[in-house]
């Protein structure tokens, strides 16, 4: 299994400003390594919520993304899924990786029966892709992306984690096969890497196989004890104290050098896991770069 030498991921798009870019409800990563042969590689993971808001992030910084290797989902909602064409307008035609699940119809549904659509918006979808030179690879299997760079496929649920908190009475449904059958998002995955001299990296989109599922799950594909880096979002933003309790007390276990929890974390969760995490956590926001091999201070206000 080949490793990675080098690795900077870049925030596009993300909930948290600092200064420079602007905000959304959304995720979007550029992930740029140096592959073990030596050849430069680039991978953008989510295309958030609002292209306007993303394209400025990506203007701002002044980012090439005409050498973009690939294009990764990590689940169909909408505020990973809205700007598919615009970013592949700036790529080029690249191979966009996701799950077979992940354009079908997801919606969400109220006490009083009032549905709305979450999933891949209008415009954005499979054939749009396709019609702006997208080579669409559905997987439901780990599939390596470029050299060293893995999905995790579909993440088995075994800990005690839920998709996501929902209102009372409030539902996930998917359309598969004809039928509305419970959206356990099952589409949701995660890439994982090994990088030469620090360890496993993980970083997830929604997490909302659960980040200890994902993380246990990525241990097994990277055969590896410990991960060395947790990045993305973890879907902990509304749980009850004790769901947090229990999720911060399993990621304990992991071994993190560097955390950078982000996105539908919430600022409760976020907080927690500050004070758990105090030397590895690295507060993420628009346009924030991470080096792994040199990663940012925390800036002290
Ligand atoms: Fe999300
Ligand atoms: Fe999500």
């Amino acid at each position: 299994m080949s490793s990675i030498k080098s690795l900077k991921v870049t925030t596009l798009a993300e909930n948290l400003v600092m200064g420079g870019g602007l905000g959304q409800w959304g995720l979007s990563l550029l992930f740029e390594l140096v592959d073990a042969k030596g050849d430069p590689r680039k991978i953008i993971m989510d295309t958030a919520t609002v292209p306007k808001a993303l394209l400025h992030n990506i203007e701002h910084m002044k980012l090439d993304l005409s050498d973009v290797d690939c294009l990764v989902l990590s689940h169909n909602h909408y505020d990973h899924t809205s700007a598919n064409v615009e970013i592949l307008a700036l790529t080029g035609g690249v191979k966009v990786h996701a799950h077979t699940d992940l354009f079908n119809p997801h919606i969400r549904k109220n006490k009083k029966g009032k549905t709305r659509d979450i999933g891949v918006p209008k415009g954005q979808g499979l054939p749009e892709i396709e019609a702006a030179g997208g080579e669409v690879v559905l997987n439901n299997s780990p599939i390596e992306v470029v050299p060293g760079v893995w999905t995790t496929g579909e993440v088995p649920r075994k800990s005690f984690e839920t998709p996501m908190e929902l209102r009372e009475g409030t539902k996930l449904l998917t359309e598969k096969n004809g039928e509305w059958v419970t959206d356990n998002i099952l589409d949701d995955q995660s890439l994982w890497m090994n990088l030469e001299g620090f360890g496993t990296v993980v970083a997830s989109g929604c997490a909302h196989a659960g980040p200890v599922n994902i993380l246990n799950h990525a241990k097994k594909l990277a055969g590896t004890n410990d991960i060395a880096c947790f990045i993305g979002g973890t879907h902990l933003a509304g749980r009850n104290t004790e769901y947090l309790k229990r999720s911060i007390a399993e990621l304990e276990g992991f071994g993190f050098k560097l955390f950078s929890p982000c996105h539908c974390t919430g600022f409760k969760a976020t907080s927690w896991l500050w004070e758990t995490f105090p030397k590895e956590f690295i507060l993420n926001y628009c346009c924030r770069e991470i080096d792994l091999l040199d990663p940012p201070k925390n800036r002290v206000i």
